[in-house]
């Protein structure tokens, strides 16, 4: 498009940034030509390894054979901490905000190696070997990046859950892979309300005879409920620990982590992701997406609940050196200002949000914006949705000033890492576009038929080759791996999401083309929403589809047939709402209950999601052709009582 706005990278980022121009074009050149050899040599300068690896990349992706640095030996917690003690142990590595700000406080990098060890060695007391699998469900404090360190050190495998997901949901996290063990926190806060994690643990624990470990992190002090022999104070465990312990070698591919994520289909899905591979392209990618430079101060507003999280606050940035800010609040307590103030208050230089945070601060007005400096800012970024160009202008110009380049990152839970993104020294930007590949990212777009498009195109995006932040399977269920991922275009990984590809070989994310809904940059099945609808005694039947919403990206719009003989009453939607909540959390509740008589299907009985989808959008002249349904009358119904 000729009259799309494009933004220059400004010569003095450029002329300070890691890469520019020339250098990008040389290395991503040189990352698909010599993959092998680009990867050993960052691994290399990314990477402290006890033992070098055999291979750098064994690759079938059509089988969902990957490995990447085999053989190599090495400690994700050591690389995050132990090699950094000599040189920077009294750096600030976290810089704490809690939801009240009145409370900050900064933790160094020697301060939380001593944590993680302590912990690590209360885990093995309390049993934790190489290979466990270790839950944590803990507010945005410095103990939940402990925790995930402590784990690491010791090789046992943590499953984070976000704190806002409910009780039914931690359940069958925990049980899917059989955590034996539970971090915590007595509560969290958010916005000046209390999360009660504790009682959710208990609540969840109670269909999970196998844990027989919770260590509680005393944060509100709260009363709470104990079980004594099972849990324990966290506080008081450390204490009395050692702060002695040796980080385990661990294998390039052993595992690092599972992370629970939303597919189009059946229960959310383990995502599988390994130590060496993992560790090299998070940290590659931290440092040259944000132009990382030492002293920097650096904020990522994600949960650690989230895969933005992981990598981002806790594993890019930790491996770099890096200080890392952890927010425990919402962007909008106590007032729409909070994040501008934040940034003034810690000097932050670098700041990475999501696209809905950034509409809901849009809409509160330039004012609390421009009541602050905001002059420590170099950079910004933005991650989980497509951004759209007015959002992305006004982060630009309001927030930024007009100095700050915008890094618009495409990436997804099983990627591991940023994958498509401006480099900010090397990239002129266009708003709402994630721009170009980095390193050793081949993507291509394909039509319904398999066959690659070339040049300018729009299509489903795939990705020609493994890169080695990948996931490597679906825990406890490979086919479901290879089912999901790599069977839809053989040989090539699917991502999901639908892109155009302009005369400039820039990407534009169009969204899932599945049956992923993405609110507030939380990713959901519309699958998931349906079957805790469906639990309802009430509900025969329901479809759910997202439709556009002005601040949240997507909104959750649910097609719901009652049972015989029952009534819809706005004290029902209330329960089905509840219901919903009480499944998943509060994040999956739908904005809108339509009371649907029948559902559109064909005359095989498979729902029209299709049709769904443009009565929610209000897009009724695309409904189209409705004369292949069962019951075309259906339809008319429907749009005579939209929501
Ligand atoms: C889905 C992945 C990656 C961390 C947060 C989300 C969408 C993500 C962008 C972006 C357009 C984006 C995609 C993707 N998405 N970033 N910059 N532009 N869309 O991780 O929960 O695994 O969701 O989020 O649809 O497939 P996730």
């Amino acid at each position: 498009m000729s009259d799309e706005k494009i933004y220059p990278v400004p010569a003095d980022f450029a002329a300070r940034a890691h890469l520019k121009a020339a250098d990008y074009e040389a290395l991503y050149a040189r990352s698909l030509a010599d993959r092998d050899g680009f990867w050993a040599e960052q691994a290399g300068r990314f990477v402290s390894w006890f033992e070098p690896w055999r291979t750098v990349c064994e690759e079938d992706l059509a089988a969902g054979h990957i490995r990447w640095f085999a053989g190599g030996k090495l400690n994700v917690a050591w690389n995050c901490l132990d090699r950094h003690l000599a040189t920077r142990g009294e750096q600030t590595a976290l810089i704490w905000e809690g939801d009240d700000p009145a409370f900050a406080r900064h933790v160094t990098y020697r301060e939380l190696h001593d944590e993680v060890c302590r912990l690590a060695n209360v885990l093995k007391t309390r049993g934790v070997k190489k290979g466990d699998r270790v839950c944590i469900y803990m507010p945005m404090i410095p103990a939940a990046v402990a925790a995930m360190l402590a784990c690491a050190r010791i090789g046992a495998v943590h499953s984070v859950v976000f704190g806002g997901f409910s009780p039914e949901s931690i359940k069958s996290r925990i049980l899917d892979s059989d955590c034996r063990v539970v971090i915590t926190a007595d509560q969290g806060l958010r916005g000046g309300k209390a999360i009660p994690l504790k009682a959710n643990v208990d609540q969840a624990l109670e269909g999970c005879p196998n844990v027989h470990t919770v260590l509680v992190y005393r944060h509100t002090g709260a009363d709470i409920a104990w079980q004594d022999g099972r849990d324990g104070w966290y506080q008081d465990l450390l204490a009395s620990a050692s702060a002695d312990c040796p980080a385990e070698p661990m294998d390039a591919e052993d595992p690092l982590f599972i992370l629970y994520t939303s597919g189009s289909t059946g229960k959310p899905k383990g995502v599988l992701h390994t130590t060496g591979g993992y560790l090299t392209y998070v940290a590659l990618t931290h440092k040259y997406v944000f132009d990382y430079h030492d002293g920097d101060v650096y904020w990522c507003t994600a949960d650690v609940g989230w895969v933005t999280g992981h990598s981002y606050i806790v594993y890019g940035p930790l491996a770099n050196g890096a200080t890392s800010l952890v927010f425990e609040g919402v962007p909008t307590h106590p007032t729409p200002a909070r994040f501008w103030e934040v940034i003034d208050k810690h000097q932050v230089n670098i700041f990475y949000t999501a696209p809905t945070a950034i509409r809901a601060l849009m809409r509160a007005g330039d004012g609390p914006v421009l009541g602050t400096s905001r002059k420590s800012l170099r950079l910004l970024g933005s991650v989980g949705e497509p951004i759209n160009p007015e959002a992305w202008e006004w982060y630009h110009r309001v927030v930024g000033e007009g100095r700050c380049p915008i890094v618009d990152t495409w990436w997804q839970t099983e990627t591991g890492g940023i994958l498509i993104s401006p480099l900010p020294g090397a990239t002129a930007l266009k708003p709402g576009s994630a721009t170009k590949p980095l390193f050793g990212i081949e993507p291509a777009l394909m039509d319904a038929d398999g066959n690659e498009l070339p040049g300018a195109a729009s299509g489903n995006l795939v990705l020609k080759r493994s890169w080695p932040g990948m996931m490597r399977s679906v825990y406890g269920d490979h086919q479901r791996f290879i089912d999901t991922y790599l069977k839809a275009y053989p040989g090539y990984y699917f991502t999901g999401d639908g892109c155009r590809r302009d005369e400039d070989g820039y990407y534009w994310i169009t969204g899932r083309v599945d049956d992923v809904i993405n609110v507030s940059g939380h990713r959901l099945g519309t699958a998931e929403i349906e079957s805790a609808l469906v639990l309802h005694p009430a509900v025969a039947e329901a479809a759910v589809v997202g439709y556009p919403h002005e601040i949240k990206g997507q909104g959750i719009y649910a097609f719901v047939t009652l049972m015989a003989g029952r009534e819809p009453t706005p004290a029902l939607r209330d329960e089905l709402l509840a219901t919903v909540r009480k499944e998943i959390g509060a994040i999956a509740s739908p904005d809108v209950i339509q009371w649907a008589p029948g559902l559109p299907k064909t005359r095989s009985g498979k729902i029209m999601r299709r049709i769904l989808r443009k009565i929610a959008e209000n897009d009724l002249a695309s409904i189209g052709d409705t004369t292949t349904l069962a019951d075309p009358t259906v339809v008319e119904e429907l749009v005579a009582n939209r929501g």
